[in-house]
């Protein structure tokens, strides 16, 4: 193996952790605090902030919206501009923290912050970000991705940049408890689907990425068998931390990846709105149904250590399948508000977007998506 693996995010795991924030804040910053729709001032986290930002200059920015807008994160950008803003603390779940992303480096650029979008620069500088989150699901709290939408032109694209690591993040899972069932299962099969974007590709030599890997999956499926408890603390603070260790970019250093459940999955968001992590149920199963033979090794290893069934691949995915649906996550695209040019749109999106052949083979063509997606109805 050949990689080189780096995060710098400091994590503060545990009941009470809010507070800590002041160590990794200099007194001096002017600090932009920037929020979704307001869960924060429900549950007692914007309170928490609060008091941790006594004596400091400090603005807020509310209103990311779930699938963060360009639209709307360019207003933010302008106010950093204007107030000479000197580090962004983003308190929320992955919408925010990607769009706090967004904003540190498009804070610093003189162009369009969509140049990072559609590939066309990179970023050369960032402002310092903190994450306090408040929603385990996509790892945004220490990686270096973001997704952002652009409502205009019914586009959700990603940039990522190690400049845009937080410093630290807070993972506090007391701030779970106002989480919905929707919610807490959309953050179990986002992070499901993110080791299986690492894992389940084609056989490398690393015992430990495939055993770390199968551990996260372990504990994923256990805590979906465990739904009953999902209110509890010890539920919650594990979910918290898989989901972290699913993208922390640890797994998927030096390994073949996928990505192309995701990359379906975000166009699926774009067009009619489904929730990150339930495009992402509808696509999976079906992906691997098509591409098995490429990632049959892999899917037996699966199989046996996270399901429990020896030599039956379709008995595996109807597993899977199972796993989602009894958490409350369909598998079926049909209950989704599509229209009869989903085909056609999922797969002229890819094509502008330059992903034609995608997967850690490039072979899932655009005729492979039109399969997936006809199997998924
Ligand atoms: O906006 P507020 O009022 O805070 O409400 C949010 C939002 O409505 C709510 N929520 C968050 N924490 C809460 C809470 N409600 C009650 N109690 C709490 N403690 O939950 C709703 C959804 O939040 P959102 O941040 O959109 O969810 P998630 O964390 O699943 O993030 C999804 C976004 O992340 C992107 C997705 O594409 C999507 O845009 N992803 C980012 C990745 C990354 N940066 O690495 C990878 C992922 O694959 C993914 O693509
Ligand atoms: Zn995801």
């Amino acid at each position: 193996m050949n990689y080189t693996y780096f995060n710098p995010t400091a994590i503060e795991f545990g009941t009470g952790k809010i507070k800590s924030i002041v160590n990794y804040i200099d007194k001096k910053l002017k600090v932009l605090v920037v929020y979704g729709g307001g869960s924060i001032k429900k549950n007692g986290v914007y309170d928490q902030v609060k008091i941790a930002l006594d004596g400091y200059t400090w603005l807020e920015f509310s209103g990311i919206e779930p699938n963060p807008s360009y639209e709307t994160l360019n207003k933010a950008v302008k106010i950093i501009k204007d107030e000479k803003i000197d580090f962004v603390l983003a308190v929320g779940g992955g919408s925010v923290i990607d769009g706090s992303k967004y904003l540190v480096a498009a804070a610093l650029y003189d162009g369009d912050g969509w140049d990072f979008l559609d590939g066309s620069k990179q970023v050369e500088k960032a402002l310092p970000l903190g994450a306090i989150l408040t929603l385990p699901a996509t790892g945004s709290e220490s990686n270096t991705t973001a997704v952002i939408s652009r409502v205009s032109t019914n586009e959700k694209r990603y940039f990522g940049s190690p400049l845009v690591y937080p410093k630290f993040a807070v993972l506090d899972p007391s701030v779970m408890s106002t989480l919905d069932d929707r919610q807490l299962a959309n953050g179990l099969v986002d992070a499901f689907v993110h080791t299986c974007e690492q894992f389940l590709t084609y056989p490398n030599t690393s015992l430990l990425h495939d055993g770390y890997a199968l551990t996260i999956l372990k504990g994923l499926k256990t805590l979906a068998v465990d739904w009953k408890n999902r209110k509890e603390l010890v539920w919650q603070e594990n979910l918290m931390l898989l989901a972290n260790q699913a993208l922390n970019g640890f797994i998927g250093s030096g390994v073949s990846q996928d990505w192309a459940t995701h990359m379906i999955g975000h166009e699926l968001t774009a067009f009619y709105g489904l929730d990150h992590a339930r495009s992402l149920a509808v696509v999976q199963p079906q992906l691997i149904r098509v591409m098995m033979e490429e990632k049959k090794e892999k899917f037996e290893l699966m199989g046996r250590e996270v399901f429990g069934v020896l030599h039956n691949k379709e008995i595996v995915l109807e597993a899977l399948e199972y796993m989602y649906q009894s958490i409350g996550v369909t598998t079926n695209l049909n209950e989704y508000d599509i229209d009869d040019k989903v085909v056609e749109n999922i797969t002229s999106a890819l094509k502008k977007h330059g992903m034609t052949n995608i997967g850690e083979n490039g072979t899932v063509t655009l005729e492979k998506v039109a399969q997936i997606l006809n199997m998924a109805m």
